[in-house]
């Protein structure tokens, strides 16, 4: 028998009611008055009460308990007892308890804390029960990806994050250093490498941290973030959407399934979730700027470093916070936009044939001001018209050598998009920042703890 299956987790008390057991955590919170302290003990799974009454332990083990502080470690050996109203539905009747070491002056208090604070203290802000909730919808998000696509016929194709050109636009590279070679930049994105992959596989999915030099300081913008890509040979548009559609659905109804404690704590209307089932909206971008125009919405550019607001909003720009945000105030649902201006769009997005000023592109919007949380399209496949957008952006041709080399063998039409996994978690969590919801967030201006 292994050691640390000696040791009993929180989360699973409720089948060892009646038992002796040993709990190992820190202390989240403590109280006493004269023969009894109570102890909150956390273990990472969960909470659980601590009784510690001076007639069931030995003088000792008593002293130590009033000497324990916030977030002191121990290990707690006691008598697990079913009790609805204490903190965690649990309560242990402690027989014996180890100090194995005393916390001094823990920083995170009670009281309120500012963000530059609390950011400054991530690594141990992360112990908090809302940090906590959210890390754990988080891992929920992330194994219901991989589920999903793990059960329906497609491969994992990790792609390389040290990469030798731009897949993304080049104002967002991060660049490093990369030996006799010259430069290599951190990946924006695997999508190149996953249709290489779907070519050899058939469906495909690479899913890591991704990059982006992002100039944007905003609630919704990390410079290094996870992103899931489903890579489909033979999907063209509306297969794409179909599918980006049932695959948020399943990742919001597994959150609901399995973390409805998280839910619970982080105070999030589960209605407004229990709601995201298919079908969702969908609306193409010419229809949302003439929404956009009935409903005066504008468009704010920078000239000569002033904001300016133009209205109507002209067709052919690209939508930011503003026009996302009023657009999706009438959907209580996801909505897709599709067939974007070909100008605003990245260079291997598939013209559309009957129109080749707009691109056979998606994008997912959420509700409740979520925002963008999934890009795609179908590509081009086309070798001559594919070679002829790598012209025009000034890309470089030799780096997309191999690229070009899945239009010359077998080529077939293809989609895929992005999901952006913090975006998410944002939304369904209905986190305030996103930069609560990843473990260490990288911001412009932050790369500390
Ligand atoms: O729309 P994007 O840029 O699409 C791509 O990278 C495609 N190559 C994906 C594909 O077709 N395979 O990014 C996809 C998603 C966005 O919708 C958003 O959810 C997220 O990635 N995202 C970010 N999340 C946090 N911070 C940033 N700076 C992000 N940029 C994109
Ligand atoms: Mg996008």
């Amino acid at each position: 028998m292994s050691r640390y299956k000696d040791y009993q987790l929180i989360e699973k008390l409720s089948n060892v009611v009646g038992n002796e057991v040993t709990l190992r955590g820190w202390v989240y919170n403590q109280r006493g008055k004269g023969k009894l302290q109570f102890i909150i003990l956390r273990d990472g799974t969960g909470i659980a009460q601590c009784v510690v009454f001076r007639d069931n332990v030995t003088e000792e083990v008593f002293e130590s308990a009033k000497r324990i502080t916030q977030e002191s470690s121990l290990s707690v050996t006691g008598v697990v007892r079913a009790d609805e109203r204490a903190p965690g539905g649990f309560e242990i009747d402690v027989t014996d308890l180890k100090i194995i070491q005393i916390a001094q002056d823990y920083p995170i208090a009670k009281k309120e804390h500012g963000d530059a604070f609390l950011m400054k203290h991530r690594h141990l802000w992360l112990r908090s029960s809302r940090q906590h909730a959210i890390l754990r919808v988080r891992a929920a998000v992330i194994k219901a990806i991989r589920d999903f696509f793990d059960g329906s016929g497609f491969t994992l194709v990790d792609s390389p994050i040290l990469t030798p050109n731009a897949c993304e636009g080049t104002s967002t590279l991060f660049e490093t250093k990369y030996f006799d070679l010259g430069s290599a930049y951190l990946s924006q994105s695997g999508q190149l490498y996953a249709e290489a992959g779907a070519f050899a596989l058939g469906r495909v999915y690479t899913f890591g941290p991704t990059f982006r030099a992002e100039l944007s300081s905003t609630r919704k913008h990390l410079t290094e973030f996870w992103m899931v890509e489903p890579e489909m040979a033979f999907f063209d548009l509306e297969d794409d959407m179909d599918l980006a559609e049932d695959f948020v659905e399943y990742i919001v109804q597994y959150v609901l399934k399995t973390c409805r404690k998280e839910l619970e704590i982080l105070e999030r209307d589960t209605t407004k979730l229990e709601n995201i089932k298919r079908p969702f909206y969908r609306m193409s971008y010419t229809d949302a700027v003439d929404w956009l125009v009935k409903n005066d919405i504008p468009i704010i550019k920078k000239i000569d470093n002033q904001d300016v607001e133009i209205r109507p909003f002209p067709w052919g720009e690209d939508f930011g916070t503003v026009q996302e945000e009023a657009f999706m105030e009438q959907f209580d649902k996801p909505c897709i936009i599709h067939h974007y201006p070909t100008e605003v769009k990245a260079f291997y997005m598939k013209r559309d044939e009957s129109n080749p000023k707009v691109v056979c592109a998606l994008d997912m919007l959420g509700p409740e001001k979520a925002g963008e949380l999934i890009g795609g399209s179908q590509r081009e496949d086309n070798f001559d018209l594919l070679l002829e957008r790598i012209k025009a952006e000034n890309l470089p041709e030799e780096a997309f050598e191999w690229y070009l080399d899945l239009r010359r063998y077998g080529s077939v039409p293809h989609s895929g998009f992005g999901l952006g996994v913090e975006r998410t978690v944002k939304w369904i969590t209905g986190a305030k920042h996103i930069r609560e919801c990843i473990p260490m967030p990288r911001m412009i201006d932050r790369i500390y703890p």
